[in-house]
């Protein structure tokens, strides 16, 4: 099983439109579950059900099995480790356990690959704490989604040394880090193909790759779907997730 995380230290990014876009993408190679490692649970109220039996929370609390809180979604080959939002137990795991339990989710990841998933995403908070350290660095790749405002270039600045940081702190070469994907990009605004020419100048050795704006994302969360099956997403949308996939599935 392969585990890609989904991260930056900044709220708003496209973290879990590409978390849930990517999973679903990644299910059409292989089993793939999504882990909703945010407390705000926002992956899996998109593809969860309506109300949450066992979430990440209560695994990692020993509450009960892995297996007991692994769902299927309404999206063939793709699983959801969900995070109830409201009354959910990850913001104090994460507060009170997390620190002191440097591998707890590398045991969840390991015992998941013994499930048979060809992939895992983990969708994660808009922070770089204990807790989002030790999921990177338990994840084989990393990859950030910004979108293109002026300060974008900093966030990823401050991200490359925050992984450098952690693989350092939780002594691995883990994550590979290598693909940024700019998202919401309208070339119709001066402003964002400048910042996407700049990142392209500054991001040396990162693969980038570019999602326009697109509402299919806000709409898709609606209505509870993935982007793939509302049928009506931007074709350069999925493209670029599927180049993504596939250059993921891959190996590069
Ligand atoms: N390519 C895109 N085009 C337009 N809106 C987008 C795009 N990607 C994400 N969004 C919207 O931006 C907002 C933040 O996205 P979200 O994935 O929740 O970010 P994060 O998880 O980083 O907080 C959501 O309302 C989402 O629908
Ligand atoms: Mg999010």
């Amino acid at each position: 099983m392969k585990t890609i995380a989904i991260s930056l230290q900044k709220g708003g990014t496209g973290k879990t439109s590409l978390a849930v876009t990517l999973a679903a993408e990644l299910s059409t190679y292989g089993d793939t579950v999504l882990i909703d490692a945010d407390p705000q649970g926002n992956a899996s109220t998109w593809i969860g059900a309506q109300t949450l039996g066992s979430e990440l929370a209560g695994v990692l609390f020993k509450k009960y099995p892995l297996d007991n809180a692994v769902i299927k979604t309404q999206s063939q080959g793709l699983f959801l480790l969900p995070s109830a939002g409201l009354g959910g137990q990850l913001k104090v795991f994460i507060e009170q356990v997390a620190p002191s339990e440097p591998f707890c989710m590398q045991d969840v990841i390991g015992e998941l690959s013994g499930f048979g998933y060809t992939y895992a995403v983990i969708d994660l908070s808009p922070s770089f704490g204990t807790f989002e350290r030790e999921v990177v660095t338990a994840s084989d790749e990393v990859i950030t989604p910004i979108m293109p405002d002026p300060f974008c270039v900093d966030g990823i600045e401050i991200f490359s040394a925050n992984i450098i940081d952690a693989r350092q702190k939780m002594h691995t070469n883990k994550p590979l880090y290598s693909k940024i994907v700019i998202t919401a990009v309208d070339n119709r605004i001066k402003q964002h193909s400048q910042i996407v020419s700049d990142m392209k100048d500054k991001a040396k050795g990162l693969k980038l790759y570019l999602i326009p704006v697109d509402q299919v994302f806000r709409r898709s969360q609606t209505t509870h779907q993935t982007i793939q099956a509302t049928g009506d997403a931007k074709a350069q949308t999925l493209e670029t997730i599927k180049i993504l996939a596939k250059d993921i599935n891959g190996g590069i």
